[in-house]
C-alpha cells in the first residue's frame, strides 16, 4: 500500500465508506469521495444557528459567566471576522465609488442634533405591559384582537393590559460629572445624524458636487421594548449607512438606483435570490422623514423581516439642521449658479443582521453532515491546511504551505483529530477548500484541494496552490 492509499484508508475510516470507492475516486480529479447523506435542509430552528455559533466561536452571549444581559452578543474569534469581511465588503463597494466618501463621526452629539431629527419628540414605540405575569409587548406589534380584548398575549389573562403608552428609544447618558438635565446626552440611535452635521465639512474639504454620498460605518444603541430572535434585533448593534445627496428633482431616480445597487450587493455576497425580496413602506409605515421607503427583506426562520431599507429622506433632514443649527447648510451649485438643500436618498443596513442573514443564508445539513455554505468572501478562512498526520515530515511541509497562503488569503491549519473530523470542523465554519498534505506532496510536490460543497477532491501542484485558491475565489459562482 503506498502513502496516498493510507490517506485514503484514514479518511475511509472516520467517515465510514468504501476505501476502494474512495481510492479510486481520489485519482479521478473533481469526483465526490465523502459520502452524501440526504437532501440538503435549510435552517429551520434558530436554536440551531446559536448553538452552532457558540460552539465554533461566531457568537457568544455578553457577559456569560454573570448569567448573559438581555439582547447583547458578543463576537467571537470567527464572528468577528465574518463582521469584518462583511463591513470591508460595504466600505469597498462604497468608497471604491468616486462619487461616495468616508466618514467616522462621534457616538456622542450635541443633544440638539437629536430635538432637531425628531428623535426627542418621535422616536418612540407604543409600550403595553401586563399587570399579571409583567410581560411587556409593542403595541403595534401586538395581535390586533389580543389587544382590542384586552388579553395578554403571554399569560393568557384578560383586562391585565395596561393602556399604550409612548416609550422613547434613545439611551440617556449625563455629560460631565454632573447629572442634571442640562447635562443629559444620547447614545446615538442611528448613525445618520453624524453625517447630516457634516455634510459641508465634507463636501467642502473632498471637493464634491452633488450628487455625492457620505458612508459610515459604526455603532447606534436603541433601547428596544422586544428585542429578540437571536442578534435580529438588540440594544446595541452596527449600522452601515450611506447618505446620498442629490439635486431635488433627480431624487426618485436616484433612490431607484440604489435599491438595485444594494438588492445586487446582497445576491453578489452569495445570498439567496429566492429569499429576498422588496417592501414598500405605505403611507402608515412611512418614518416621520422618509418620502419614499423600501425595505430590503429576508426570509428568516421566523419569517419575512427587515435587512436594510432605503429611503427618499427629501429635504427633511438638512432643513432641519439648518433650521435648529441657524447655520447655513445649502449647497451651491456653481455651474448653474443655484444655492439648495439637497435632498437624501439613504441606505441604511445592520451590519450584525447582514451577518445574521449570511448565516442563516448558509447553513445546510443533509441529515449528517453540517457545513455553512458562505461565499468565500465572507467565509472567516478561505482555506484550511491538514497534514495528514502528525509526523515532522507532512508538519513542516504544512508550514511552509501556510506561511505562503497567508501572505495573500486567510488561512488556518489544523492538526487535530483524524482528516474527516477536521474536514467536518472546517465545514462548520464555512471554510470553503481544505488543503491536504500526505507522503505523496513529499515526492511529487501535489495536495488534495477538497470543495466544502461537493466534497469533491482534486490533486494540483502545491507551488500553485494560491494562485489556484484566488482563481477559483474570484470567479466562484454563485
Ligand atoms: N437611519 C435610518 C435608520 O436607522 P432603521 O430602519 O431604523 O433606519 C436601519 O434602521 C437598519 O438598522 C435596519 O434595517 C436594521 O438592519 C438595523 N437595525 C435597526 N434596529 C436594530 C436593532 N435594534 N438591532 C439590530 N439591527 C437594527
Amino acid at each position: 500500500m503506498n502513502t496516498y492509499q493510507k490517506s485514503c484508508l484514514c479518511v475511509d475510516a472516520d467517515l465510514g465508506f468504501c476505501y476502494t470507492l474512495s481510492t479510486k475516486l481520489m485519482s479521478d480529479t473533481n469526483a465526490p469521495v465523502e459520502k452524501v447523506a440526504g437532501p440538503v435542509q435549510d435552517l429551520k430552528d434558530m436554536n440551531v444557528l446559536v448553538s452552532l455559533c457558540k460552539q465554533r466561536g461566531f457568537v457568544f452571549p455578553s457577559s456569560e459567566v454573570y448569567g448573559g444581559i438581555n439582547a447583547c452578543w458578543d463576537y467571537g474569534p470567527l464572528g468577528i471576522e465574518l463582521k469584518r469581511n462583511i463591513k470591508e465588503l460595504w466600505w469597498r463597494s462604497m468608497t471604491d465609488r468616486e462619487d461616495v466618501e468616508g466618514i467616522d463621526a462621534a457616538i456622542l452629539m450635541h443633544p440638539r442634533v437629536w430635538e432637531a431629527s425628531g428623535h426627542v419628540a418621535g422616536f418612540s414605540d407604543p409600550m403595553v405591559d401586563c399587570k399579571n405575569c409583567k410581560a411587556r409587548f409593542r403595541a403595534d406589534k401586538m395581535d390586533a384582537d389580543k389587544l382590542a380584548a384586552n388579553e395578554c398575549p403571554s399569560c393568557g389573562k384578560k383586562g391585565t393590559l395596561t393602556e399604550p403608552r409612548q416609550f422613547n428609544l434613545m439611551f440617556k447618558t449625563h455629560m460631565g460629572p454632573v447629572e442634571d438635565t442640562a447635562n443629559v446626552v444620547y447614545l446615538r440611535p442611528e448613525t445618520a445624524q453624524g453625517i447630516y452635521v457634516n455634510f459641508l465639512n465634507v463636501q467642502q474639504s473632498a471637493r464634491q458636487k452633488i450628487p455625492f454620498g457620505i458612508a459610515q460605518i459604526g455603532k447606534a444603541f436603541r433601547n428596544e421594548i422586544t428585542p429578540g430572535n437571536f442578534i435580529f434585533r438588540t440594544r446595541e448593534f452596527e449600522q452601515m449607512e450611506m447618505q446620498y445627496f442629490v439635486k431635488p428633482g433627480s431624487d426618485m431616480e436616484w433612490f431607484e438606483k440604489w435599491k438595485a445597487e444594494r438588492i445586487q450587493w446582497h445576491l453578489d455576497n452569495g445570498i439567496r435570490k429566492e429569499k429576498l425580496r422588496f417592501h414598500q413602506h405605505g403611507d402608515g409605515e412611512l418614518a416621520h422623514y422618509a418620502k419614499a421607503a423600501f425595505d430590503i427583506e429576508y426570509e428568516f426562520p421566523f419569517g419575512w423581516q427587515e435587512l436594510e431599507g432605503i429611503h427618499n429622506r427629501s429635504d427633511f433632514d438638512l432643513g432641519r439642521h439648518q433650521e435648529f443649527s441657524g447655520k447655513n447648510l445649502q449647497y451651491f451649485d456653481e455651474a448653474a449658479k443655484e444655492k439648495y438643500i439637497p435632498y437624501i436618498v439613504e441606505t441604511s443596513a445592520g451590519c450584525d443582521r447582514t451577518l445574521l442573514v449570511a448565516l442563516a443564508d448558509a447553513y445546510r445539513f443533509d441529515g449528517d453532515r453540517t457545513w455553512m455554505q458562505f461565499h468565500p468572501n465572507l467565509s472567516p478562512y478561505k482555506a484550511a491546511i491538514f497534514p495528514l498526520m502528525k509526523k515532522p515530515e507532512l508538519t513542516e511541509y504544512s508550514d511552509r504551505v501556510l506561511a505562503d497562503l497567508k501572505k495573500t488569503l486567510r488561512v488556518t491549519s489544523d492538526e487535530a483529530g483524524s482528516i474527516g473530523k477536521r474536514y467536518r470542523r472546517q465545514d462548520e465554519i464555512g471554510t470553503p477548500f481544505g488543503v491536504t498534505i500526505d507522503y505523496d506532496t513529499i515526492t511529487n510536490h501535489t495536495v488534495t484541494l477538497r470543495h466544502r460543497d461537493t466534497m469533491a477532491q482534486e490533486r494540483v501542484p502545491a507551488e500553485k496552490l494560491g494562485e489556484i485558491l484566488r482563481e477559483k475565489i474570484a470567479h466562484w459562482k454563485v
